[in-house]
């Protein structure tokens, strides 16, 4: 049996693919666990330079898996998650995603923090938040309006409409699109040509870019209050059975 999340090394680049596709890669507790761990290792290892995040075909990643979400809207929320976005966004090394298919949730919120992201042209990246009566997370809430533009960020982080993967190219947070065959192949690439750059200097330069850190995990504490008190809300529970309940 293959994990749901597998990490795996090739020279100095760390690969972190999430491979739950009969969930469309929806992320469980425990995979965000895997995911901080392998994140904050690669920061203590001087051989990896930079990592990929990819998913399976057709399926970056969508979202918090809403049996969790449920669970948590009775009972207490589970830090992982909580975990995950801050070791995403202290993390030291540079990371590029590879996203075929559906970005959604978490798998959208959380490509503002990666530096390079390589997108199949059939990708689609959607934050239905506010239909599920929750906010945007991962500090999106400041990072999309700085990066993409008010207009752009309410509409796809309040409003939820979906981006495809040339809009999100547009918008400046993909950087190259190509044929979904050529997702895995071309992230890898950036991420070599990342790798081999001066270690030191990188890291120098990538610091200076990212120098809003602070900013960035306040930004992330604070929706966590919100999401957290929403998640309890009659609304959101609705929304979460509504979803569980169009499987049967
Ligand atoms: N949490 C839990 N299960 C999820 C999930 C999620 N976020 N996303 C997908 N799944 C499950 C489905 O329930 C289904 O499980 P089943 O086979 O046991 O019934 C399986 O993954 C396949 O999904 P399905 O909906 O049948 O595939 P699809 O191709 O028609 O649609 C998605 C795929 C991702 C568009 C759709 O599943 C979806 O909208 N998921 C919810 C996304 C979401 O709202 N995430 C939270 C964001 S905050």
């Amino acid at each position: 049996m293959t994990a749901p999340v597998m990490v795996t090394d090739e020279g100095a680049v760390r690969i972190i693919r999430l491979n739950r596709p009969e969930k469309k890669n929806a992320l469980t507790l425990a995979m965000y666990a895997d995911m901080a761990h392998a994140l904050s290792e690669a920061d203590q290892s001087d051989a990896i330079h930079c990592g990929v995040i990819a998913g399976v075909p057709g399926a970056f990643c969508a979202g918090n898996d809403i049996t969790d979400f449920l669970k948590a809207s009775s009972g207490g929320l589970d830090p992982r998650a909580h975990e995950f976005l801050h070791a995403l966004a202290r993390r030291q090394k540079p990371l590029v995603a590879a996203v075929d298919g559906v970005a959604i949730g978490v798998g959208t919120t959380m490509l503002f923090h990666c530096d390079h992201v390589v997108a199949g042209s059939g990708a689609t990246l959607s934050t239905p938040f506010l239909k599920l009566g929750l906010i945007p997370e991962a500090g999106s809430t400041l990072l999309a309006p700085m990066r993409m533009g008010y207009a752009r960020a309410f509409s796809l982080l309040v409003m939820g409409r979906p981006l495809t993967a040339a809009e999100a190219k547009d918008a400046g947070i993909v950087n190259t699109v190509v044929d979904s065959a050529e997702v895995d192949a071309t992230a890898l690439k950036a991420a070599q040509e990342i790798a081999a750059l001066p270690p030191k200097t990188l890291a120098v330069a990538r610091g200076l870019m990212r120098g809003h850190l602070d900013e960035v995990i306040k930004q992330i504490d604070t929706e966590a209050v919100h999401f957290r008190d929403l998640l309890q809300s009659d609304e959101a529970r609705t929304a979460f059975a509504a979803f569980l309940a169009r499987r049967k």
